[in-house]
């Protein structure tokens, strides 16, 4: 996917925002490590957010960081395919620089704003909801860029094949499959990406951490982000595997109507610290 709906990246988040809170001791560790490698904070530190979009996510990134690098000079760099959502994130985080390019290109495309010879600990990638998006290639590129820059990265809200609707419905696997199907397509890593970047950081010998943060979707306060979720989750599901159109949309009738009063969902993220600087 390149290029996400505007509308759909702000209404994700306050959802996004609470998941979030789950990350907070990842996003702790990220800040030691960058802390530990310049004890002084005299060397500027660049944070990249990775698929931007329209700057969600490094608007949050930045107001949870800043504090936990206290006077720190921190230089912000937003990078995505998706030209005319970075021309939206920067009327938001005016400061911020921006890099329109694939994710595969990313070592070559950072060159002019990164330091030739840099010191360990003083570059942050970081993601949120893009890890699933990418392939393989991308997942290199990325883990190249930390290993030449003996950088850190914080890549959250990888949507994994975990879903849990309370009450549940026979079908939920079957639709789940699906969608987790829609999502590998054009070698995309899908519900693979968080441990993709976990089991290719390992290869390289960077060390690695992860954590969890679920979306709690609950009726009935939730119910109008919950039907569009399941709509465009069935929408995906049903382009993947045509056979289920009558059976899926019978299933989100039912949901939706269970959206107003008491259905629950928990859908499953996955969260990934690698830390590559060269002494940890
Ligand atoms: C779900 S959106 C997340 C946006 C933002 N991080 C947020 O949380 O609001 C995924 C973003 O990744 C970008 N993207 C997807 N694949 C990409 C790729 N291969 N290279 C660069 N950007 C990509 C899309 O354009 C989109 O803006």
């Amino acid at each position: 996917m390149i290029g996400a709906a505007q509308d759909w990246l702000e209404a994700r988040v306050p959802f996004d925002d609470a998941a979030r809170q789950q990350s907070l001791p990842l996003l702790d560790r990220a800040a030691q490590a960058l802390l530990a490698a310049d004890p002084t904070g005299r060397t500027p530190l660049t944070v990249v957010d990775l698929g931007a979009g329209t700057g969600k996510s490094a608007a949050w990134f930045r107001r949870h960081l800043s504090p936990r690098l206290p006077g720190r000079s921190i230089n912000w760099l937003l990078v995505d395919a998706h030209e005319p959502s970075l021309e939206i994130a920067t009327q938001h985080l005016t400061d911020a620089d921006t890099v329109v390019t694939p994710l595969s290109d990313l070592p070559a495309a950072l060159d002019n704003h990164l330091p030739e010879r840099p010191a360990p600990g003083t570059l942050l990638l970081t993601c949120s909801a893009v890890l699933d998006v990418l392939t393989q290639d991308d997942v290199e590129a990325i883990l190249t860029t930390l290993t030449t820059h003996h950088g850190v990265g914080l890549f959250l809200l990888s949507i994994t094949a975990d879903w849990h609707l309370e009450p549940a419905d026979p079908r939920d696997p079957e639709l789940a499959q699906a969608f987790a199907d829609h999502q590998r397509r054009d070698g995309k890593l899908g519900a693979e990406g968080g441990e993709a970047m976990l089991r290719t950081a390992r290869e390289r010998g960077i060390h690695t951490t992860h954590g969890n943060s679920a979306w709690q979707l609950n009726a009935p306060r939730d119910t109008e982000f919950t039907r569009r979720f399941l709509t465009e989750r069935v929408a995906a599901a049903v382009e993947a595997s045509p056979e289920l159109e009558v059976e899926a949309r019978d299933w989100l009738e039912t949901r939706n109507r269970q959206a107003a009063d008491h259905l629950n969902v928990t859908v499953d993220h996955c969260d990934v610290l690698v830390d590559a600087r060269r002494d940890h």
